[in-house]
């Protein structure tokens, strides 16, 4: 009942020439399949290029990350409603590099996918632990609490037209992904969680993993049930491992 989603996070990568040239395998290679719906996410200065590319095809274009306030005099910002006025469909916030390296709290991540949601567009809120919580029995609390922060902030409902990606901070662009019998259990736990808020939202809510997915190992993630498709990183920078693990989810 959940339609699989798959989006490919660019992060700071790519050119002019080369993100055009990854786009056209991408779209030669996912072809008339349909299964997963499919995004990616480039860098801001390249969004508009991207969709233009993209004309006619069905794969959708996201921000990595969006300002908290609306408008204004904030140097180097970019609101939501620029993104909404180029043509973006989803939004990343709280992706964990956010979190650790640009020191984004949880309720500054929070304040994002309010105006993400406000505007109508669809965020992308990343959850996870790092090894020390994980190896210390805390990976559920620490998840737990980040989506709590956005749930007393943004209020009841938060989740309706949302997209969760757990995020395990150790299998991040390390090779090694969680077994998916670890990430299974973290999305079931996100799943029950917003259950006890509302069943019909968590029925409905795409759960993303991410963390080293590529071609060889997405299939066996993609066969749990809680594990509603991929936030995908360095494995997305190539046409033939983002559209293998795209078609994985068949
Ligand atoms: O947003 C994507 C994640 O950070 C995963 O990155 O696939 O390179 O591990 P990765």
């Amino acid at each position: 009942m959940r339609q699989p989603l798959v989006i490919g996070n660019w992060k700071m990568n790519g050119s002019s020439e080369s993100i055009s040239a990854l786009l056209s395998g991408v779209v030669a290679g996912l072809g008339e399949s349909d299964g997963a719906k499919v995004a990616v996410c480039p860098s801001f200065v390249y969004i508009p290029s991207v969709i233009a590319q993209l004309q006619g095809e069905a794969i959708e274009v996201g921000a990595q990350n969006v300002a908290e306030q609306q408008s204004g005099a904030f140097t180097g910002e970019i609101s939501v409603a620029m993104l909404k006025d180029i043509g973006c469909r989803y939004v990343i916030v709280g992706h964990s590099e956010r979190r650790a390296l640009f020191a984004e709290s949880d309720v500054q991540v929070a304040r994002k996918f309010i105006q993400v949601k406000d505007a109508g567009l669809l965020p992308v809120l990343c959850v996870g632990e790092n090894l020390a919580e994980r190896e210390s029995g805390q990976a559920l609390a620490v998840i737990e609490a980040q989506l709590q922060a956005v749930l007393t902030e943004a209020g009841a409902g938060c989740f309706e037209s949302a997209v969760v990606a757990y995020e395990p901070i150790w299998a991040i662009g390390t090779g090694k992904t969680a077994t998916p019998e670890q990430a299974q259990e973290v999305h079931k736990y996100v799943r029950d969680f917003i259950a006890r808020e509302s069943k019909s939202t968590a029925d409905k809510l795409q759960i993303l993993y991410g963390g080293s997915v590529k071609a060889a190992n997405a299939a066996e993630l993609f066969a749990q049930q809680d594990i509603d498709g991929a936030l995908v990183g360095g494995a997305a920078l190539s046409a033939t491992e983002f559209v293998t693990i795209c078609k994985a989810t068949n």
